[in-house]
């Protein structure tokens, strides 16, 4: 039986600098995206496309709050500086948004998601190589929440004239992405060690 009098709560320690880096990062990161598309949903004319990017906002509110909740359960502290660069980021894309046209807010909205795509399956591979596999599926479901994203954005814009430049210049787009996932051909949590895998 547990002696609840000496038994204390530990918070485990995490010794990975690059793990503790890209949650603070990933934390910061998915505010300056949710301002992004505050601002890409003001400077859409269609409805339904305000309510898609509103719903990709609060998406990214979410990821932030399942971050925080990890990065408490081990004592990771917010970044101050991650804090105030991603806040100029967002803002700065946020306002952006009304006066660089159509197509670009598109077209590095999903080009930034196919990169966070990778950010958490590589979360969990750190967590993995402590031993740690009890936030695969959550990691799992925020990868392809990005994933989701990134192929919202690139339907608006797979038939543009302007998309082959971009990619040529930026690497990302109908032929190009910056992870190996395939919604189309998805693999459950269980069996997909081998997305976002550099070896
Ligand atoms: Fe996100
Ligand atoms: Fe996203």
């Amino acid at each position: 039986m547990l002696n609840v009098e000496t038994e204390t709560v530990k918070k485990v320690e995490l010794k990975h600098k690059a793990l503790i880096r890209l949650l603070q990062q990933a934390y910061s990161a998915e505010k300056a995206a949710a301002f992004a598309y505050r601002g890409h949903a003001a400077s859409v004319k269609s409805y339904i496309e305000k309510v898609a990017i509103r719903q990709i906002e609060n998406d990214e509110w979410n990821h932030r709050r399942e971050v925080l909740q990890l990065m408490r359960l081990y004592n990771v502290p917010v970044s101050r500086f991650f804090e105030l660069r991603f806040y100029m980021i967002g803002k700065v894309i946020s306002a952006g948004c009304h006066v660089i046209g159509r197509f670009m807010p598109f077209y590095f909205a999903g080009s930034l998601e196919s990169g966070n795509v990778c950010e958490y399956f590589r979360m969990r591979q750190y967590f993995n190589s402590m031993g740690i596999s009890e936030h695969d599926e959550l990691l799992y479901e925020m990868g392809m929440k990005e994933k989701e994203h990134e192929v919202y954005f690139l339907g608006k814009i797979k038939d543009s004239r302007l998309l082959p430049f971009f990619e040529r210049f930026f690497s990302w787009g109908k032929n190009t992405s910056k992870n190996n996932i395939d919604l189309d051909k998805k693999y459950p949590f269980d069996r997909s060690e081998h997305y976002c895998r550099k070896d």
